[in-house]
């Protein structure tokens, strides 16, 4: 595998980077994950938007310019022979604060460390899209947005796999993560939707979690469809009482639940406004991607 690392393009094995890297001692640093279908990235220029976001928000100048990246993910996946028309890609840049000497101070990493991978994308198994997926509500919470925002991809991941530690354990897909108000907000690595009386809804930006690009895509679809949507402060009663649910993400779309710890959602089938609204996000992929050969 042909991996982007700081400035050139190196096999997998030459990879490496310090033990002194300020992302493996401390987490500091942040990420995106992309995808493409065929050879086309997915809301390329959105995800790369977000990326350079998170790294503004704590202080970390990438320094690879925004206008540069797609030629490096489009290089990624012609070196590896991914992104061809058979074989979707999954992408993921990380930029740490790079290597510098022990201690919190980030003037210690005189330039970041850079990696970008570009592998086979595995979906989750299908027929978890046809039975839908059962999740868990976890006993550990969201980080407090005033602690963390929820809008930094950051690499360190402790609260949500703590979470997700809690689902294996049970043997669920994945956990429901409350916050501080005991309100819904996300899962692990997806954004939540639930229906109820034909009303599509979904915790509330301020209820701390991830601003994800296929959460606003539902959102807009829903309009489209004249589905009414709501954002809002759910107690987590609201799901177990919900017709519907959802979970999206940009690797696995728009992925039913059918239960929700030892209560089904909506009769243990997957809903019909969630077929709908996947049968929709399929039909109208085409306007998600950037006009071709734009960089
Ligand atoms: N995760 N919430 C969290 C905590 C996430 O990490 C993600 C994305 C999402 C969904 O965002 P989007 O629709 O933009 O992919 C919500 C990616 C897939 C990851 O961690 O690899």
């Amino acid at each position: 595998m042909w991996i982007y690392l700081n400035n050139r393009f190196v096999k997998d094995e030459e990879a490496v980077i310090s033990v002194f890297d300020h992302g493996f001692l401390y987490g500091d640093g942040v990420y995106e994950t992309l995808r493409s279908y065929g050879p086309r990235i997915f809301m390329r220029d959105q995800h790369l938007s977000r990326l350079f976001r998170s790294a503004e928000a704590i202080g970390l100048t990438i320094p690879i310019p925004l206008k540069e990246w797609a030629d490096i993910l489009h290089e990624a996946m012609a070196r590896n022979d991914i992104g061809t028309d058979r074989r979707d890609a999954y992408l993921r840049i990380t930029v740490s604060r790079g290597t510098g000497d022990i201690g919190l101070d980030p003037s210690l990493c005189p330039s970041p460390t850079v990696v970008m991978m570009a592998k086979p994308l595995v979906p989750p198994a299908s027929h978890l899209y046809e039975t839908g997926a059962s999740v868990i509500i976890a006993s550990t919470k969201r980080n407090l947005p005033s602690a963390l925002s929820p809008q930094i991809k950051a690499i360190n991941f402790l609260n949500n796999i703590l979470a997700k530690r809690e689902a294996i354990a049970v043997g669920a897909f994945d956990s429901i993560l409350l916050n501080w108000e005991e309100h819904l907000t996300e899962c692990t690595i997806s954004n939540l939707f639930f229906v109820t009386n034909g009303i599509l809804r979904t915790p509330a930006l301020e209820c701390g979690l991830l601003d994800g690009i296929t959460r606003g895509i539902v959102i807009q679809l829903a309009g489209e469809l004249q589905i009414p949507v709501e954002e809002g402060h759910y107690p987590a009663d609201q799901l177990r009482r919900a017709d519907e649910c959802f979970l999206t993400n940009t690797t696995m779309e728009i992925m039913p639940v059918t239960r929700v710890g030892h209560t089904p959602v909506g009769g243990g089938k997957p809903g019909r406004i969630t077929q709908r609204l996947r049968e929709q996000f399929i039909a109208a992929r085409e306007r998600f991607f950037e006009p071709a050969g734009s960089t």
